[in-house]
């Protein structure tokens, strides 16, 4: 330990420390800046002087930390720094793209970086902590929060978390700019059944290891500051409570010895969960769990008392706690300065170099885009007149997704500003048409219908409000509202050019007439701060679109779940076979799979080559694939590796995603692009959720999405020495 707290240091700390401090500094309370659950107290400063609070949440900004800290400085007996927290999930004052629109970049070092640049932002206000990276992985998208996380596989999620982590942590050479990231929300929350937000979870332990777990374990492997338990069960236990995953797994096996700080009042939530008779129970599980940090369900200050007479827990189990709390404080720098990054003039993206510009290209690399019928885009500059309809043309609001604290609307560009700016030569005329709801206005519509009927081309946004998405914000029918669709047969029947612009936080299920009444289809989602610029850049030419989709947009609700990664089965789907996996009432395909995305270029791939077709256990092949720009102008194109194992001791997907490239290319450029690919990658939890490795073929597949037509294979072979063979066939 160095600086002014040593290890010794924290022990007497702790031993000056009564009962009331100690439960204090286990309690995180929230203010009110924003507002991320059910209200809590007045105002968690005006605890601070009793010692009953050792962390706030939802507030920051010079004049709001320089109190709360002085106070917890000043006028309480230890004076023991507050830290501060907030979700900084996709920007703090600059707001990047949703999550799930980020994920769609597969770039890892833009996901790093935005994540750099949210803690320089976020530092200068005085936060030291976000609830953040979300590695959810989610197949649902009846579920809000599925704009939280990065789509439907686990290895993106894992590659996400690791940049998301170093970004927050340690990609800033100054100390002081660092945040501490807590990875949320342990485990499957993704999972709810039905994609009712809170609803229960019950995954199997196959599923829990191949699909959800991955992810935290990169968090982890990446030095990870925290993790936050899911508000959910999984199969019955409660994560809060959960001490087989939250002690054994996390602190155990995989030797985690950050903190764990409960979600928003979830410690008093076990009592609903059915599975603590009080609060003093509630406590004491979710302490006996391995939870340190209990937000704002006043368990720990009202229940840990009882729980300790009551002997269902022990001082020493509270003290590791503080000191666990104790040393991430010192770490961060708290104790040397408490007010370590503060600055007067606060973060906005245009005080902060660079941070607007990183924001759009963020945007630009964010957005997918699905359909180009006649390559209607880019537009034409010299487009005489269009009309941008809808009730996202001009929603600088929504552009900043359902997850921005400190966030300025009046900041973002609106998708008519960025037109208007792009296409400075043509006449660009705005008319809302409808709004996000399911009332139909037919004046507004008329005026739309004017308005399309004089223009050349139409720019017909649609999408949600940012209050329908993320947090407790479940659909059962992901859709467009009943006025929008009524837009949108009334403009599509006047045969004009239309480009459809979705600004939504989550797939949405789209009606076959709206999808073939579209020239072209930008599955934008929300694109932050700079989303209207990114939106028009790729209308304008100005970038050649590369997002591809880490999320299924399935076809019909029925469908779901739906994606690229499911488990093969004993009656694959064959079209001439009746008695083969189907639906009646519609394909099995999503309308966009994972990895689906156009560019303004095509791109083609040759024959991959291996260099070493067989390995053993402790094998690795590097992987070789050459990929041109044969029509187009320059773009960057993403390159999907997966494999299939395709005799194993448990069915396997029909594709596993093991790793993913990018490469920029000129007009007629060919760049070889490589992999490597270890043994390591190819094992899969056996019977008992141990690591596996298959003697036989592997085959892998490259390709520029995960459509059959688009994939390259070709097959190596797995030949362990004698003393690792697994020969037993159990
Ligand atoms: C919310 C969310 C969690 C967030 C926390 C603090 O309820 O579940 O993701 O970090 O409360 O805002």
């Amino acid at each position: 330990m160095h600086g002014s707290l040593s290890a010794g240091r924290i022990e007497r700390l702790i031993a000056e420390m009564d009962l009331t401090e100690k439960l204090g500094q286990m309690t995180m309370l929230a203010a009110s800046l924003v507002v991320t659950g059910p209200p809590g107290p007045d105002n968690p400063v005006t605890l601070v002087r009793t010692g009953k609070v050792g962390g706030i949440l939802n507030t920051w900004g010079y004049d709001e930390i320089r109190e709360a800290q002085r106070v917890a400085l000043e006028e309480t007996r230890l004076k023991i720094p507050l830290y501060f927290a907030v979700d900084i999930l996709h920007g703090h004052r600059t707001i990047h793209p949703i999550p799930l629109a980020e994920a769609c970049a597969f770039d890892r070092e833009l996901w790093r970086r935005t994540a750099r640049e949210s803690a320089e932002e976020a530092t200068r206000d005085g936060i030291q902590m976000t609830f953040a990276p979300m590695l959810d992985v989610c197949r649902d998208p009846r579920w809000g929060r599925i704009a939280e996380c990065a789509g439907e596989d686990g290895y993106v999620h894992a590659e996400y978390a690791r940049e998301k982590v170093v970004g927050f942590q340690s990609a800033n050479p100054d100390p002081n700019r660092r945040l501490l990231g807590v990875a949320k929300h342990f485990v499957a929350y993704g999972a709810v059944k039905a994609g009712r937000d809170y609803a229960e979870v019950d995954v199997s332990p196959r599923a829990l290891h191949e699909v959800y777990l991955p992810a935290f374990k990169a968090a982890v492997d990446a030095g990870v500051a925290g993790i936050m338990p899911s508000f959910t069960d999984i199969a019955g236990v409660a994560m809060t409570a959960n001490k087989e995953l939250l002690h054994d797994l996390l602190r155990v096996k995989w030797g985690f010895n950050g903190l764990v700080i409960s979600d928003y009042n979830a410690i008093a939530e076990l009592m609903n969960h059915g599975v603590a008779a009080d609060l003093a129970e509630a406590a004491a599980l979710a302490l006996n769990a391995g939870v340190d940090i209990d937000m704002m369900a006043g368990a720990y200050e009202n229940g840990l008392p009882i729980a300790l007479e009551r002997g269902l827990v022990t001082m020493a189990q509270i003290d590791e706690a503080v000191t666990r709390i104790l040393r991430m404080k010192h770490d961060v720098g708290l104790f040397d300065n408490p007010l370590r990054g503060l600055e007067k003039v606060g973060p906005t993206p245009d005080n902060m170099p660079g941070h607007r510009a990183s924001a759009r290209d963020a945007a630009r690399r964010s957005l997918v885009l699905a359909k180009n019928e006649g390559n209607i885009l880019p537009l034409q500059r010299t487009t005489r007149r269009m009309a941008a309809i809808g009730p996202l043309a001009d929603a600088q609001s929504e552009m900043m997704g359902p997850w921005c604290m400190a966030g300025d609307e009046r900041e973002a560009i609106g998708i008519l500003q960025g037109l208007r700016e792009s296409f400075a030569g043509s006449e660009v005329i705005h008319s809302i048409g409808a709004h996000c709801t399911d009332e139909v206005e037919p004046e507004l519509i008329a005026e739309a219908v004017e308005a399309a009927r004089a223009s050349d081309v139409v720019v017909l946004c649609l999408g949600e409000l940012r209050q329908h998405c993320g947090e407790a914000a479940s659909r059962t029918t992901p859709r467009p509202s009943r006025a929008q669709m009524q837009l949108s047969r009334a403009i599509m029947a006047l045969g004009k050019p239309v480009v459809l612009v979705l600004a939504t936080s989550r797939p949405w299920i789209l009606p076959d007439w709206m999808v073939d009444g579209a020239s072209a289809v930008m599955l934008a989602m929300f694109g932050g701060t700079e989303g209207g610029h990114a939106i028009a850049d790729v209308m304008a030419g100005d970038y050649n679109p590369s997002g591809r989709l880490c999320i299924s947009w399935p076809t019909r609700v029925g469908q779901i779940p739906v994606h690229y990664n499911m488990r093969t089965t004993g009656r694959p789907f064959d079209p001439d076979n009746g008695f083969s996996t189907r639906f009646l009432d519609s394909t099995i395909a999503p309308r966009w799979g994972f990895g689906d995305g156009l560019s303004y270029s095509t791109f083609q791939l040759g024959e991959p080559q291996a260099d070493n077709k067989i390995i053993d256990q402790h094998g690795v092949t590097e992987i070789a694939i050459d990929v041109t720009n044969a029509a187009g102008p320059e773009g960057e194109a993403t390159l999907f590796l997966f494999v299939n194992d395709p005799v194993a001791l448990v069915t396997r997907p029909v594709l596993e995603l093991k790793d993913f490239a990018k490469a920029v290319l000129r007009p007629g450029e060919t760049k070889r692009v490589g992999f490597t690919l270890s043994a390591a990658q190819l094992t899969y939890p056996d019977f008992a959720m141990e690591p596996r490795l298959d003697d036989g073929r592997i085959d892998i597949y490259i390709g520029v999405s995960a459509r059959p037509e688009d994939l390259k294979r070709l097959s190596i072979e797995v030949r362990q020495t004698a003393k690792a063979r697994h020969t037993e066939l159990v």
